[in-house]
This record gives structure tokens, sequence and C-alpha cells, in this order.
């Protein structure tokens, strides 16, 4: 008894694994909210997140779409830089030989303007060092080719997530959906018997914002992706419907930007959770949010995530 008394002690209660992955607490940070990781160096120690999800990367670089392509609204953001990225070689050859000396899990988002670019990158990535999982985007409402066109139909988003199935053959996969559809329960049925291992939700909501003195869209997009605060409620009730309809781990985000919310998502569901919007605010958020959570839990007895894990769900 005195023994698993002190190995409790010593314990991480935070340590969560998921498709063989060792999270050393439940944290990433979310992809085009912490640019490639390096940018935060010399504000943050790396090494105290769990994982770090990577901006889009595409086969060639992308310049994104013109300025202004992002506005403050009421408790959120709207984006619309429309995947703005290095490309897969600039970022492997450039970026990633230095992320990897970080004790961190390096998740690489992706994405393609046809299925054949998406194949293509989710190649090179599933064959590269150091990627520790690949996170798929099909859900980005910010380009006109790819991205959500991928996710606006179960049939679509079966056939991508198939065909790139096939090709990731040595990491996990992830698939990261958009909350822009009806019923979300679908497009999870789907992407688990498509052999996802793994699935995030929610990218952004589409929305937009007018300037009342020229008239016109705020975004030079004129629509752009809504996260933060805003759209916690509907990513919670998203987690929580995904509990109930896969067996695969569910990372869950959208708008958490405190311990106590990243528990909500826990409570939901989640296995583990991302932290986007909250980086624009601080830096720090992530690792906040990890010690905020670990102080919640030990408030509640909890020894591990998947002691609530899904608690809420009845
Ligand atoms: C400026 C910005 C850029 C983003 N870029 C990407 C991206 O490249 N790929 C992706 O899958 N999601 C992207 N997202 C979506 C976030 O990863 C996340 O799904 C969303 O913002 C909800 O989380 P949050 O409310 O904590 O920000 C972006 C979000 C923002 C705000």
């Amino acid at each position: 008894m005195a023994n698993s008394n002190n190995s409790n002690n010593v314990k991480n209660i935070l340590e969560k694994v998921i498709c063989g992955i060792k999270f050393k607490n439940p944290i990433i940070t979310a992809s085009g909210t912490f640019g490639y990781g390096l940018e935060f160096i010399r504000f943050i120690d790396l090494n105290l997140l769990g994982g770090i999800a990577i901006k889009g990367i595409s086969l060639e670089p992308v310049e994104g779409n013109p300025m202004p392509r992002i506005v403050e609204t009421s408790s959120g953001l709207l984006n619309a830089i429309g995947l703005q990225n290095v490309g897969v070689k600039a970022f492997v050859a450039e970026k990633l030989p230095i992320l990897k000396s970080f004790d961190t899990n390096i998740i690489v988002n992706f994405w393609g303007k046809s299925i054949d670019e998406y194949l293509k990158v989710a190649e090179i990535l599933d064959n590269t060092d150091g990627v520790d999982m690949l996170e798929m985007n099909i859900s980005c409402p910010n380009i006109k080719d790819g991205g959500i066109s991928f996710s606006s139909s179960p049939l679509a988003t079966s056939e991508i997530v198939s065909k790139v199935r096939k090709v990731v053959r040595n990491k996990p996969l992830i698939v990261k959906l958009s909350p822009n559809v009806t019923d979300i329960k679908e497009y999870l049925k789907v992407v688990e018997v498509e052999g996802a291992d793994s699935v995030s939700l929610i990218n952004t909501l589409i929305g937009m914002a007018i300037d009342i003195h020229n008239f016109k869209p705020v975004l030079a997009n004129k629509t752009g992706g809504l996260s933060g605060p805003a759209i916690k409620p509907i990513a919670l009730r998203m987690v929580y419907e995904a509990f109930s309809t896969v067996k695969i781990p569910i990372i869950g985000m959208g708008g958490i930007m405190t311990g106590n919310d990243a528990a909500e998502f826990i409570l939901a569901g989640a296995d583990i959770v991302q932290v986007g919007t909250a980086n624009f605010t601080d830096p720090s958020a992530g690792i906040n949010i990890s010690n905020e959570l670990k102080e919640y839990m030990e408030s509640k007895l909890f020894n591990s995530i998947d002691d609530f894990r899904g608690k809420a769900v009845i």
C-alpha cells in the first residue's frame, strides 16, 4: 500500500497516451496559431507543451490571402489567412531539424488543393523523422480550392480519408473536421470507418465582419473563420456528440482559454485538447492551461485524464 501511495505521488497525472504516442500533458497548441513553434522559443519553454500542431503544410509554398486577413470580434477572432506556409520541402529542411530538439510531440497539419497533392504531402511527412503525428485538414474555410470542399459531403470525406490512409503507413493519422456541417456525426462515422487513428474538432466557423464606414467586408477575403471563446459552446457540443459516435481518440478544441475550459472538453469526451486563439493573447497560454488543468484535477482527486474523460456524457 505504502509503495503504491509513493508511486502515486510521483505519477504525472496529466500524462495521456493516444495512438501509441505519449503526451506529457494533454495540451497541444493548435495549427495556425503557433506558427512553426520556433517563433515562440524566445517567449516560452516548448518542452512544457504536450505537443505542437504545425501551421498547415502544403506541397508547394503558399502566400495566403491578401490583407486584411485577421480581425478581432466580440469574444473571438475572424481569420482568412489562406493557409500561408513555406511548403513541405522547406518545412522538413529548415524548421523540423530545430523543432526535433525539443521534448514535445510534433503534429504536422497538412492540406492540398487536390487529392493528389494531399497524397504527396502525406507520403513525405509519413516518411520523415521527427514527425510524431499527421493531422489532415479537410476543413479550412478560407481557400477556394481544397480544404473545405473535402469535408462538404460525407462522400468526399470518405474518398479523401480512404486514399490518404493508404499512403500514411508509419504514423498516426488524425483527421480534422469542419463544424460547418449539419450533422457532425455522419462525418465522424465516415472518418472512423475509413481508418483514421484519431479525429480532431473543431476548425473555425464561417463568419464575417463589415466596416460600417466604407460599407465593405473587413476581410479582403470577405468571409473568414471564427475562433476563440465565441465558438466554445458549439465545439463542446460537437465533442460531446463525438464521444458517443466514435471509439477512436478525440482531440477537442474551440475557444479553450483556461484549464477549466480544457476540463469541460475532457468531461465532454476529449482525450486531449488543442489551444488556438488563446496563444494570440498570451504565448504561455498552453503552459498555463496545463498547470490550471492539473490544479482542477487535484481539487477533484482525479489521478488521470481517464478518471474524468466523458464523465459528463449521459
Ligand atoms: C489565424 C488562424 C490560423 C489557422 N490556421 C489553421 C491551419 O492552418 N490549419 C488548421 O487545421 N486549422 C487552422 N486554424 C484553426 C485552429 O487550429 C483551431 O481549429 C480553431 O481556431 C479553433 O480553436 P481556438 O478557438 O482555440 O482557436 C487556424 C486558426 C486561426 C485563428
